[in-house]
């Protein structure tokens, strides 16, 4: 199938010349001590290696200190670090304005801004100033290690080595290789890795490389949805954490990783894809443009301290509820169970129509379409409430409720194919059913980095499975009726699998 041409660990020659090598790695410069520099910085520091962090100037030396202090004294103040542990990760931390600092490094990982001409001209002088011998890597999220490589008068000591904020906590680092990197040189620094405490995943030089490929047109298209009025912000948020299990809903996680960073990662995937879904969309550049970055200014799509936005508690007012669909029987049930009288859909005044796909030709049937939203069952927390173009506001204010009192979390969307979570999610799922089939990576190291990168509580050839691949491919099915937008086709591999019966896309690999 192609498949596993990104398989992290090569031959076991390489692998066994690798581990011998690695031991090399003594003193690390980090340059750039931003959140990911100075977590990067933290993590060669608590696994014992001298690290030597350069920022351009001193006010930005400082922050980064700072940083590392911030995150050291979190740690102890949770009781995972000891004063003297904390004291000597510190000590172990040299800090320094002068690239010069860095000759005798015997590796340097850069973790500047995403903007290829300081990378480049970075890249340059480090040429320039390190040893001979010394591995330069990069920390970039997209673009292309293969250009940045070629900057300098070794190429074949040039990788990428990529972390996930927060770099202290996230397991995963993606080793990146270029066509001119040494043969072995992936495989030591996945070693280096592992030293770390990280899981290595070793790929090939492509825009996004497995994680940002498949997270960043995920976060995107929420953007969208969210310019598009599909739903709030703290409602996908919301959908997403508490029905799909990931660790934050994507506005919260593009404030972490940074709206300028995303915005720059989506213009790079788009550069090599021409896929319009990677396209940033246009709330991040203008919240860019504000200065609104996320996190790291303060504010992005949630401002720090923000208060929560209330959630409406009322009671709900309607005596008589009606329930329609698949399930009407045993969720009608748990509603009576609830103190809800239970009646035929004429004379109902509210009408829950239980479904995953729009409820709008269902409501046009009834008495008093108004009085109808459509309901989606997601896992067992989450329930989607879709107000059609002629639901009333009382209705969906009283099923909202309704639900609430029931023990979900109600999510209020508009009534479009696959509502909130599945119109996320699936096209998720569909671009890495595209990145395996491309040979890019394998299933298991595919699986591996979105949990290890993301916090994914399964990898999304497992969540294919658990979802079966003919839902989801009907789902993409009706995604893009709805949408006409190319990428959200099924994948061919996809259409196939089911096509020919296979439950699994793992019966297949070999
Ligand atoms: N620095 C250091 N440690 C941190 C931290 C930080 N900034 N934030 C959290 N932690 C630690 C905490 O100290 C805590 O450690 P212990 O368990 O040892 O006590 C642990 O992480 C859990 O933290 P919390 O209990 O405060 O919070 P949480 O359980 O909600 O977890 C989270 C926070 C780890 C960030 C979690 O929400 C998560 O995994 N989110 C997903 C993050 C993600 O997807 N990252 C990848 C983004 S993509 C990227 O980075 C690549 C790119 O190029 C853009």
């Amino acid at each position: 199938m192609g498949a596993g041409a990104g398989s992290s660990g090569g031959s076991a020659f390489s692998v066994r010349w690798g581990e011998s090598m690695a031991g090399t790695f003594e003193t690390v410069g980090v340059v750039g001590l931003g959140t990911m520099g100075a977590g990067i910085a933290e993590v060669f520091a608590r696994a014992g290696l001298a690290v030597t962090g350069v920022e351009a100037d001193p006010a930005a030396l400082e922050r980064g200190r700072g940083h590392l202090e911030g995150s050291t004294g979190r740690a102890l103040a949770r009781g995972k670090l000891t004063e003297a542990e904390r004291a000597e990760i510190l000590g172990r931390v040299s800090f320094t304005t002068s690239l010069e600092d860095l000759a005798d490094a015997d590796l340097v990982i850069e973790a500047i801004p995403e903007v290829m001409d300081y990378k480049r001209a970075l890249f340059t002088d480090l040429d320039r100033v390190c040893k001979p011998s010394a591995v330069l890597a990069t920390n970039t999220s997209s673009l292309s290690v293969t250009a940045i490589a070629a900057t300098t008068t070794r190429p074949g000591r040039v990788v990428g080595m990529h972390f996930f904020n927060p770099a202290p906590v996230m397991r995963l680092v993606e080793v990146v290789r270029t066509v001119t990197t040494d043969d072995g040189l992936a495989g030591e620094v996945a070693d280096l890795a592992r030293r770390l405490g990280k899981t290595p995943v070793t790929v090939g030089d492509r825009a996004g490389f497995v994680v940002n490929r498949l997270l960043l047109p995920y976060l995107n298209q929420a953007a969208v949805l969210l310019e598009n009025g599909l739903a709030g912000r703290d409602d996908i948020d919301a959908a997403m954490r508490l029905g799909a299990g990931f660790p934050m809903g994507p506005f919260a996680l593009l404030d972490l990783i940074g709206l300028d960073t995303s915005y720059e990662i989506c213009e790079v995937l788009f550069r090599e894809t021409r896929d319009r879904r990677h396209a940033p969309a246009p709330i991040l550049r203008e919240l860019v443009t504000a200065g609104r970055l996320g996190r790291k200014s303060g504010e992005g799509f949630h401002r720090a301290e923000e208060p929560r936005s209330p959630s409406p508690h009322e009671k709900p007012s309607a005596a008589s509820v009606a329930v329609l669909g698949e399930g009407a029987e045993e969720f009608s049930a748990r509603l009576s169970g609830a103190g809800f009288k239970i009646v035929d859909p004429e004379g109902a005044e509210l009408v829950l129509a239980l479904s995953h796909t729009p409820v709008v030709e269902r409501a046009v049937r009834l008495p008093h379409p108004d009085r109808l939203v459509g309901l989606h069952l997601v896992g067992d927390q989450v329930a989607e409430i879709a107000s059609t173009v002629l639901t009333s506001p009382d209705a969906a204010r009283v099923a909202h409720g309704l639900l609430r009192i029931i023990g979900r979390t109600p999510v209020p969307c508009r009534d479009r194919a696959e509502f909130v979570v599945d119109a996320l999610l699936y096209p998720y799922l569909n671009d890495a059913v595209r990145m395996y089939e491309s040979g890019y990576a394998s299933i298991e190291d595919i699986d591996t980095a979105m949990k290890l990168g993301c916090g994914y509580p399964a990898g999304p050839f497992e969540t294919l499975d658990r979802l079966g691949l003919e839902t989801v491919r009907d789902g993409l099915r009706a995604l893009y009726a709805e949408y006409r937008e190319p990428s959200f086709a099924p994948a061919p591999l996809l259409d196939q699998l089911v096509t020919a019966g296979v439950r699994s896309i793992r019966d297949l690999a070999p």
